[in-house]
């Protein structure tokens, strides 16, 4: 694993996206400021100079795995595990944000480009570490580290102790574990629960089973079992 440090960069999952073919497998980006972090859906990832992580990390290398489903749990799992040797009441809300009871603490961005000539995905994290208020449309939604425990925590040690887990959970993958799969289970936000998401820019109700191992999410609507792919629906909280 190698690691690249910016001070400011437009956003991480840029820069390897641009740079992808001239960077090793397991490259990691980091950068204290982004100008045009992005989340997922189009969405804007704000984050303070210097506050948090905010990394990327390259996969060219894939054994026969490439789902970008499962990698995004599987990437899920890694920050969940990384951020329990901090802090309790942890979730992992489908597909992919990190919640501390039900304020979002990290996201997580994957995007990907497979055909024949090549195949690269990166996986974006952007995890609240240091910064105790945000864009008033969201704060009462956000949290972070230093907003839940009171201290501050020194970025680059904690980017790399993430890192390592990350890359260690990856590899598992895609040498075929699915252990990932009772993990993001037995930590999953609103499990058994009567729930609130938008379906199809429906408000909807039901109560989420299980997770399938293709990576979708089981739901209970009604009398009707569904199965939802990533983008479908959006969770309330
Ligand atoms: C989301 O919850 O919408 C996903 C947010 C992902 C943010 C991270 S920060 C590092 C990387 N670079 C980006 O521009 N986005 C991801």
């Amino acid at each position: 694993m190698k690691i690249i440090r910016k001070d400011v960069i437009s956003s991480t999952n840029e820069f390897i996206k641009e740079q992808y073919e001239s960077l090793d497998n397991y490259t990691v980006v980091t950068a204290k400021y982004q100008t045009s972090g992005r989340g997922r859906m189009t969405r804007i990832w704000e984050s303070n100079d210097s506050d948090n992580i905010l990394m990327s990390l390259l996969i060219k290398e894939f054994k026969e795995r490439t789902d970008l489903n499962l990698l995004s749990l599987v990437s899920s799992m890694s920050v969940h595990k990384f951020l329990s040797k901090y802090i309790n009441n942890l979730y992992v809300k489908w597909p992919n944000d990190i919640l501390v009871d039900n304020k979002k603490i990290c996201g997580i961005l994957l995007e990907g480009k497979m055909n024949d000539n090549s195949k690269m995905i990166v996986i974006g994290i952007g995890i609240n570490i240091n910064q105790t208020t945000f864009n008033e449309d969201i704060n009462h939604l956000t949290t972070s580290l230093k907003k839940e425990l009171n201290k501050d925590f020194d970025i680059n040690l904690l980017t790399l102790e993430l890192a390592e887990i990350l890359v260690n959970d990856i590899e598992e993958f895609l040498n075929g574990s699915n252990i990932f799969l009772d993990y993001i289970k037995s930590n999953l936000y609103g499990i058994n629960k009567q729930i609130e998401y938008t379906r199809n820019n429906t408000l909807c109700e039901g109560t989420i089973l299980d997770i399938h191992t293709d990576g979708r999410l089981i739901v209970k609507e009604s009398d009707q079992i569904l199965y939802i792919n990533s983008g479908e629906i959006k969770i309330k909280r």
